[in-house]
């Protein structure tokens, strides 16, 4: 083992770009391209991108890997300590307000905590952290929460019950109209339009600095939001940041927590795609009591699902910082803006750390495996780890064992009914079926390749 950053060489630096960021960039980092995300489920991407990195982590005796593309250099990390290094040495050395990520964020949320710079992180991350609730399982406001996941459920359930088919686009109207009242109130449950200005604005961020601004678009949006957030009733995360921090403050963070938000509901659908397909899953699920008596139950089991569905599937692909002044790694010196990399997939299955890398094992984040490990980052770590992750929790938990309560079947079932799973899953391409009315096949579009199975 080395613990100083080797350059890679021409080719290799081109199959690292063609293997792992291409694929990557393709799919899209701040919103899914539908077309992309399919071809990567078709070719298995992320296994390709395993391989590769397996094979320079070895050559290179488990040194960091720096990637020199034109004038930017990045360096990869290869190893847990790498990661711990870098998440806990974030905001500074290592800022998350990195290159790409002030390219990409700043079209819709340019005052979003993640790309501020230090004074106005120093403000924001605690508002963050009292709206969200970010130390508590069940948020403060958990009874108002839940009850928006209670009513969208039930409903969904009845919409799927009446059509024998739920899909992607099903769930995600069903998941946003939780996410609207959740956050803004009653009042923008149905306010589509909110999240067509945003998904507007997120596909020119995945282009980065590479798209022009649209700041019509952007006041377009902050207009809206701000409307809600001035007549949000209590119960909602726009009334508690409003009333703690001001309208003006808490308006500036929305735009990352709906966007967030997004990625939330995809987790949900491929824990639910897993429990489908697992019947002994979906038993434990729908033991779960939801409720304590005194409000909504902590829900273990189905945290653990929904925690194994990022790891197995992150949906941060990429944890990027950059340095904030020169850092000594190992015998180098990188200076200033230097960018650092955590390639989550990568991590999050690797074989030779963990001995359930590819295997569905809610247990490891109950039994305390998960936590211990820093390699192990779903929801990043350190100062500036997410902190919406309890919230998130607390919501998807409670959609995933309602939704549950369907007896579904899921196309591609057979992949995901047992171990390994795949290393890549297009949850836009999820379809499923009601047992008993729909024949599995059915249940799913025809797709013309099948998911690979696992080597
Ligand atoms: C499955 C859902 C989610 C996942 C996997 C997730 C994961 C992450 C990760 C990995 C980061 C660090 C990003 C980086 O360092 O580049 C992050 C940051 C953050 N997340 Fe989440 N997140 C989720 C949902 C949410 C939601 C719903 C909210 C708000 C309601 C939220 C609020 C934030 C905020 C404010 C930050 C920035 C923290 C800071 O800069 O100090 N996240 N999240």
């Amino acid at each position: 083992m080395t613990d100083t950053p080797v350059d890679l060489t021409t080719r290799e630096t081109g199959l690292v770009l063609r293997d792992v960021l291409g694929p990557l960039v393709a799919q899209g980092a701040i919103v899914r391209r539908p077309r992309a995300t399919a071809w990567a489920e078709r070719r298995q991407v992320d296994r390709t991108a395993r391989r590769l990195l397996d094979r320079l982590r070895s050559r290179y005796h488990g040194a960091p890997l720096v990637v020199r593309l034109g004038a930017r250099r990045l360096v990869l990390a290869t190893r847990p300590e790498h990661v711990e290094r870098i998440l806990v040495g974030s905001p500074a050395p290592f800022t998350p307000a990195a290159w790409e990520k002030r390219g990409a964020l700043g079209h819709f949320q340019p005052d979003g905590v993640l790309i501020s710079p230090p004074e106005a992180r120093r403000e924001r991350r605690p508002e963050n952290e009292a709206v969200l609730d970010t130390s508590e399982p069940v948020h403060h406001d958990g009874d108002a929460l839940v009850a928006a996941v209670e009513r969208e459920a039930r409903d969904l359930v009845a919409t799927v019950e009446a059509s024998g088919r739920l899909d992607w686009d099903t769930f995600a109207a069903s998941w946003w109209r939780v996410v609207r009242t959740v956050v803004l109130g009653r009042a923008a449950r149905d306010d589509e339009r909110l999240v067509a200005v945003l998904d507007a604005l997120r596909r020119d961020g995945n282009w980065s600095w590479f798209r022009p601004r649209r700041p019509w678009l952007r006041a377009a949006l902050e207009r809206r939001i701000a409307e809600h957030v001035a007549v949000a009733e209590p119960g909602t995360l726009a009334a508690r940041g409003r009333d703690r921090d001001g309208a003006d403050a808490v308006r500036r963070q929305i735009p990352h927590w709906l966007f967030a938000f997004d990625a939330a509901g995809a987790a949900t659908f491929r824990a639910l795609a897993v429990a489908s397909a697992r019947p002994v899953v979906r038993e434990r699920l729908l033991a779960e009591p939801v409720t304590t008596g005194r409000g909504p139950a902590v829900l273990p089991y189905a945290r653990g699902c929904v925690l194994e569905s990022v790891r197995l599937w992150p949906t941060t692909l990429a944890i990027l910082r950059d340095a904030t002044g020169p850092v000594r790694w190992g015998a180098r010196t990188f200076p200033a803006g230097t960018g650092f990399v955590v390639l989550s997939a990568y991590f999050h299955r690797d074989p030779g750390r963990l001995s359930f890398a590819d295997a569905f094992t809610p247990e490891a984040w109950l039994d305390g495996r998960a936590d211990a490990d820093w390699g192990l980052v779903p929801f990043s770590g350190g100062p500036v780890s997410c902190p919406g992750r309890n919230v998130v929790l607390l919501l998807a938990s409670h959609t995933l064992v309602r939704v549950a309560r369907l007896d579904l079947v899921v196309g591609r079932g057979r992949y995901l009914a047992r171990d390994p799973l795949p290393p890549t899953m297009d949850h836009l391409g999820l379809r499923f079926g009601l047992r008993g009315e729909t024949a599995p096949g059915e249940a799913v579009a025809p797709t013309p390749t099948p998911a690979p199975a696992v080597a």
